[in-house]
Formats: structure tokens, sequence, C-alpha cells
């Protein structure tokens, strides 16, 4: 089933991008740089890379649609202008995990990423620059039984339900693979730039720490106090939460042409077609050149992928979708 429909999608991008252009071809990416686009293109992923390894990188489109039960979040706002720049590494520049490029592997996890990233950094923020404690991406995307549709956090997941039970019944802490930190760390190697073609499945959701962990699974559970979304395609809003609060989980759609990113602000080609919804995380934004403001966002596909990991996105026209659906909590 999964084969087929990915077959289709590879079909339509071919079709209606670039006329026979294949998109991790050479000739693909000097055709968007002579394009002049506000961001250049380069190899992120290898030549033999097939569709269907960025797709399984995303939640699917159908999980997108369901409409968010999480309350909003209204911050006062009386017109004060607000920096021109901002940067939560440097706000806050004891919270080690602001700074910290993950890798989710060959798993669509990225939606237990982007949420384990915010959650950890949020509890850095709201102690006083102090707990640097990580949130566990693997109990995140193995055990939030709602964030799931078929029960593989591999294969999309919810971010907005993660934040839910971030409530309800918390998560344990864990570091990336083999980081021997934590209750549970992320079961995966790196893999950018090479990888599996076909995605791993999550492990079964288990109520205790890995072996060799020292820590104790029922002491190791963290909650949040509250959880909230902000206000749709409100920019402002966005931004008056950076700033009080911390980075954000945000949605967008992935374009075909977004895999090959380096630098500069993105906006899609014309003529990209959509493969899947990405979840990520929001540090920042600034304007580039004094004339494309942005939004400064982290990527969880390596530092080898874009810039150094990260990358900037058209801000102020909900681009993508990406101001739609901003979820954040604090912590306990
Ligand atoms: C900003 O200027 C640099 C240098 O001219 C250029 O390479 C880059 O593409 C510009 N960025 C945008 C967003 O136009």
């Amino acid at each position: 089933m999964r084969l087929a429909f990915i077959t289709v999608a590879a079909v339509v991008s071919c079709t209606f991008a670039q006329p026979g252009l294949n998109i991790f071809s050479d000739e693909y990416i000097e055709f968007l740089n002579s394009q002049g686009l506000p961001w250049k293109a380069g190899r992120n992923f290898a030549k033999d890379t097939p569709l269907s390894h960025i797709q399984g990188l995303l939640n699917s489109l159908e999980t997108s649609s369901s409409p968010p039960e999480l309350e909003s979040m209204y911050h006062e706002d009386n017109g004060e202008d607000l920096p021109e720049e901002f940067d939560a590494r440097k706000k806050w520049s004891n919270c080690e995990s602001i700074r910290e490029i993950r890798d989710q592997s060959a798993c669509g996890s990225c939606w237990a990423f982007s949420s384990s990233s915010v959650m950890s950094d949020r509890v850095c923020i709201h102690s006083g620059q102090k707990n640097q404690l990580r949130i566990s991406a693997a109990d995140i995307m193995e055990c939030c039984d709602s964030c799931t549709d078929h029960g593989d956090g591999c294969f999309g997941g919810t971010a907005y339900l993660a934040f839910k039970q971030w409530v309800d019944s918390g998560f344990v802490s864990g570091g990336g693979y083999h980081s021997a930190y934590g209750c549970k760390p992320y079961p995966f190697p790196d893999c950018n730039p090479h990888c599996w073609v076909e995605n791993y499945d999550a492990p079964k959701c288990k109520n205790e720490c890995d072996k060799g962990s020292q820590v104790k699974y029922e002491k190791d559970k963290h909650y949040a106090k509250e959880v909230y979304m902000i206000i749709s395609k409100d920019e402002r809003q966005i931004q008056l939460e950076l700033i009080k609060n911390g980075p954000v989980v945000a949605h967008f759609t992935v374009y075909d042409d977004f895999q090959t990113y380096q630098n500069g602000v993105y906006t899609p080609a014309p003529g990209s077609e959509p493969v899947g919804r990405h979840s990520v995380r929001i540090i920042g934004w600034g304007t580039e050149n004094d004339t494309h403001p942005y939004w400064l966002i982290t990527n969880s596909w390596n530092k080898r992928w874009g810039d150094q990991g990260l990358f900037k996105i058209m801000r102020g026209k909900n681009v993508c979708g990406i101001e739609d659906q901003i979820i954040a909590g604090l912590p306990q």
C-alpha cells in the first residue's frame, strides 16, 4: 500500500515540477539556482536517494487535517516595537538544548523531535537556565498512542497531542542515539546523508528505562503545567511567545525543492510540488539583507543538512502554512 502511494507521489512531482529533472540530480540543483530565488540550493542527500526517503521523514498529509483541541494563548499586545532580530540561543545562552541539532534517522518522528526539543528548551528556560534535562524524543515517539494513526511513531504523529500528553502523563528523559543520557535515549543512528530506504519501525512502548540506564522510570516523569497553541497566522503573537517563553513547535508543507536548501530565505520555487507535512522548531527571526523577513528554524535532519542543520523561511506571509499551527507549553 505504502509503495503504491509513494510511486504515485513521485510521478506527480516529476511531471509537474521541472520536466524530466530528478529532484536529487545536479541538474535540478543548477536549475533551482538559476531561478533568482532568495535561497541557494545544493546537495544534502545522495543522488540515488529515493523520494520515499524524504516522504518517510515527514508527517503524512492526512494527520495535518485534524483540528487542534488546545487552548489558544493570547499575549497582551500594546503594539510595542519588537526587535528586528531574535535568536533564542543568544537570549538563553546557558540552555544547551536550544543549540542542539538532532537527527531523526530513517523515521518519520519529526513531530516527536520538534516536541521534545521545545519541551527541553522550556524546562531549561523556566528553571532560570539551570535545568539541562532533555525530554526523550523516543518516549514521545513510542508512548504517545493518541499521537499516531497506526500506532507507529515512525510513520508520522501529531505534536499537539504530544503536548497534551506532556500534561496528562508526562515524559521521561533521554538523549541522542548511544548518548547513554537519561531513561530512554533515541534508538536509531544518525543517517543523513546516507540512510536506509525503508523507515524503521518505532519500538513498542515500555514503562521502564533502557537497560543500563541509571535513572528510575517512576521517578523520571516530567510534566507540563499548561500547553497551548498560538492564534493562527498571527506573526506578532508568535514573536511575543518566542521572546517571553522560548522556542515553539511549527508545522509546514514540504515541497520537493526544500530538501536541497543550503542557505538564504526559503520559499518554494514556482512549480514545486508538495511531498508531505513536517514539524520543526522555531528559535528566532530576523530580516536578511534588510529585505527578506524570516523565521529561524532548526530541522532534525542532522547538522549536515541545510545551513548547519537550520533553515530560514519567509516570515509573515504564512508560506507553506508555517504560521498556521504553532504549539508550545510551560513545564511544571
Ligand atoms: C543577501 O545578499 C547576499 C549577498 O549579495 C546574497 O548572496 C543573498 O542571496 C541575499 N539574500 C537574500 C534573501 O536575498
